[in-house]
């Protein structure tokens, strides 16, 4: 598998050892040099990784040091070209959307460079004279280190795959453009949501994920028992492993509830499970959900402001870090996207879930769901309110008190019994954050509980509102609905690694 081209340079590596010294002189702090120089791996983010340059981080044209690099490149093939003279390679290594020409001589013989196939390059990085790139590699060597059968291979080199195509293949679509900018972009995203909490002073709770509570009170959990009967019972006849009933976790709030009885503001973000039997293009079994619970809550826009909050920093930091993954989303996957995105962080908008009803009763569309009070807003509602209220973020506040879980705040209104609960709904996908303030009253919580059976088992949480208990709030945001709003993305399966859906749960 090695294409041994004969080195047009003997002195490559001594050029290699002395103009890596000089090229990055200039752009490296003292001490960055030094590790680089002990093999050191501790690189600044997207100079190096090990030993190898990213291809991202050969931004600089070595013009403008007016020489020629020696450097080595890996990395998997997106493109053959034989001409006359050259061969032309563009190789990715998923450090950016950008891939790295390649110029080998065309005496080479390419048969096993197919596309897919993995390579590693060394030879010399010069100007390109081509106005597409700022750099090229004249190629010394390329060794093909993992052949990939382009007849075999389930994506085409010339065509163009679908999400809905590449999504059959959950354990190669990492390799396509689409996938790898969206991997980017997750990535990004949940660092700027963990940068977004840390500098607003919120302390991360790592919330467990096997739980015995079912928070949301909807029946839709997921229960966890060792594999195999027999283990199901121990020696003294329980019939648990946990001596109790335990679930994967639907929410993490309770768990932020009891730290919130210590910290003005606390936030986990992790894998959420629902055994929602739905097979539509915003559920998942397997999620991810930002949940942040504030001390201290004076009103439901304190929790308005933050969601909002989240949403901008974390739109504006995808905006600035990845702005090439995400463009080639509002290009290719949802055309002219990107103008609607604008006027999202533009404002906001806030009515009542009254009022929505009002809306929804008044319009002259024809609604699947019942639209009478009392009823729940359904997707097709909260896509109709999102686009009669300007196409922008939509937060619908005050729903009727018996649609929600126990914990949340009653507004002892009257005759239209609403609690202090809130949804930001969003363009495209509908409900994207649901939040509310949370009963903190001793006596309304325990009778709520009670008529519900459920303050035996809740005795825990009562304690809560017994010792120290302070007014609070908080919302979850599921993150890949955030990520469906922000890149048009139609399914959710397309935003997350590997979905996990009623009758698929795939590797
Ligand atoms: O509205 P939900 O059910 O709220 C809660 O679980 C609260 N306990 C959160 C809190 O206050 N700490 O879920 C929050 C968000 C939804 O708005 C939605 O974006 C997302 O989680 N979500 C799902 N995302 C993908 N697939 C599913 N099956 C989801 N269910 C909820
Ligand atoms: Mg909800």
């Amino acid at each position: 598998s090695k294409v041994q081209i004969p080195p047009k340079n003997d002195l490559s590596s001594t050029i290699f050892t002395i103009f890596t010294f000089k090229y990055f002189t200039p752009l490296c702090p003292p001490d960055i040099l030094r590790l680089s120089w002990s093999k050191s791996i501790m690189w600044p983010p997207g100079w190096r990784s090990g030993l190898r340059h990213c291809i991202a981080a050969l931004a600089v044209p070595p013009e403008t040091l007016g020489i020629s690099l020696s450097h080595r490149a890996s990395g998997w093939v997106r493109s053959v070209r034989p001409q006359k003279e050259n061969l032309f390679l563009h190789v990715n290594d998923g450090s950016s959307l950008q891939s790295l020409q390649v110029v080998a001589s065309s005496e080479l013989n390419h048969r096993l460079l197919t596309f897919g196939s993995a390579v590693e390059i060394s030879g010399s990085l010069v100007t390109s004279p081509s106005r597409k790139q700022d750099v090229e590699l004249q190629a010394d060597q390329i060794d093909v280190v993992g052949e990939c059968n382009p007849v075999d291979f389930p994506f085409k080199i010339k065509e163009k795959h679908g999400l809905e195509y590449i999504r059959q293949f959950p354990h190669l679509r990492c390799k396509t453009n689409a996938f790898s900018s969206l991997l980017r972009i997750r990535s990004e995203a949940t660092a700027a949501i963990q940068q977004y909490f840390k500098e607003k002073g919120f302390i991360q709770v790592h919330t467990p994920v096997l739980t015995s509570n079912d928070c949301e009170g909807a029946g839709e959990l997921f229960q966890v028992e060792p594999a195999g009967q027999e283990k199901n019972q121990d020696e003294e006849g329980h019939q648990h492993f946990f001596s109790v009933p335990a679930y994967l976790t639907v929410s993490g709030q309770l768990h932020l509830e009891v730290m919130a009885g210590a910290f003005p503001g606390v936030y986990a973000f992790g894998p959420t499970f629902r055994a929602e039997n739905s097979q539509s293009r915003r559920h998942l079994a397997e999620f991810y959900m930002v949940e942040a619970e504030i001390s201290f809550t004076q009103s439901l826009e304190d929790l308005m402001k933050v969601m909002e909050d989240l949403f901008r920093s974390t739109t504006e930091h995808l905006l600035s870090q990845c702005p090439e993954d995400v463009a080639l989303y509002h290009k290719h996957v949802s055309p002219g996207y990107r103008v609607r995105h604008q006027k999202y962080l533009k404002r906001n908008t806030m009515i009542t879930y009254t009022e929505a009803i009002n809306i929804l009763n008044s319009s002259s569309k024809k609604f699947a769901f019942k639209t009478d009070w009392g009823s729940d807003l359904q997707t097709e509602h909260e896509k109709y309110l999102v686009k009669h209220c300007g196409d922008v973020p939509l937060f619908v506040t005050d729903y009727p008190y018996a649609l929600k879980p126990f914990y949340t705040r009653d507004n002892q209104d009257q005759p239209l019994h609403t609690a202090a609960a809130v949804d930001l709904l969003v363009p495209g996908v509908g409900e994207m954050c649901g939040g509310s303030l949370r009963e903190e009253r001793l006596d309304l919580l325990k009778s709520r509980l009670a008529q519900a059976g459920l303050d035996e088992t809740y005795g825990w949480y009562l304690d809560l509102r017994r010792f120290g208990s302070v007014p609070h709030g908080g919302f979850g945001m599921g993150f890949e609905r955030y990520l469906q709003c922000v890149l048009g993305v139609d399914n959710i399966k397309d935003v997350i690694p590997f979905p996990r859906y009623s009758r698929s749960c795939l590797l």
